[in-house]
């Protein structure tokens, strides 16, 4: 495939799309809420989860103070409350209030988990490391929020009833649809690409 190669940095969208979350954070009797796109997984043992938060948002100081924040993934029916508490900054309006953000009860931060989402990690900022115009925190996850599936207990397969919301960038959001999981089990793969040997 021909690809054309560029040192223009200037902007740089083509890992999207990505699971839009909405990041909370909770500090001096108040709640706030991000989207976050620039987020992932990092470590099992202890679980590791990390967000790139900007400093000039209000929801890095409420973080910075509080040392909690919840992850939040919440199905395509929520994009347009993802672009509003991507769209508004905490400093001007009470979110949860002006939008109607619904609480669900958490475990063990103060950051309040959406009861809109299939799914959601309350985390505690175990580090932080300044990433230029971001700055990284990670989180021990030390509790997961998920709904429990229709027919068994795989926690993998939440795709199968919620519909994850994929952001493209320039406020433009997607769903999976339909979906078609293709299983690619790997020592099977690997054992059939090196002509049966098994590793
Ligand atoms: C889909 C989407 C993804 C975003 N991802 C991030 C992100 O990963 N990190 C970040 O700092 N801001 C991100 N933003 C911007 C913030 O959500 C936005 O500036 C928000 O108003 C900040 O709110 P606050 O000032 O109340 O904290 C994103 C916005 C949208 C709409």
């Amino acid at each position: 495939m021909r690809k054309v190669a560029s040192e223009q940095l200037d902007s740089f969208y083509h890992h999207y799309p990505a699971v839009a979350t909405v990041v909370t954070s909770h500090s001096a009797g108040r709640d706030n809420a991000m989207a976050v796109a620039w987020h992932g997984a990092l470590s099992r043992r202890p679980p590791m989860y990390m967000v790139a938060i900007s400093p000039k948002r209000f929801s890095f100081g409420l973080i910075t103070q509080s040392g909690e924040f919840t992850v939040n993934f919440v199905p395509f029916e929520a994009a347009r409350m993802v672009a509003l508490v991507g769209g508004c900054s905490g400093r001007d309006v009470d979110k949860f209030q002006a939008f109607g953000l619904v609480k669900a009860p958490t475990l063990k931060v103060n950051a309040p988990v959406l009861e809109v989402a299939y799914a959601a990690y309350e985390c505690r900022v175990a580090a932080r490391y300044p990433s230029g115009d971001h700055e990284c925190f990670f989180g021990e996850i030390v509790a997961v929020h998920h709904r429990p599936r229709s027919n068994g207990p795989d926690q993998l397969a939440h795709w199968q009833d919620a519909h994850p919301l994929l952001y493209l960038g320039d406020d433009s959001y997607t769903r999976v649809s339909p979906l078609e999981p293709v299983r690619m089990e790997r020592p099977v793969v690997v054992a059939q690409a090196l002509g049966g040997l098994v590793l």
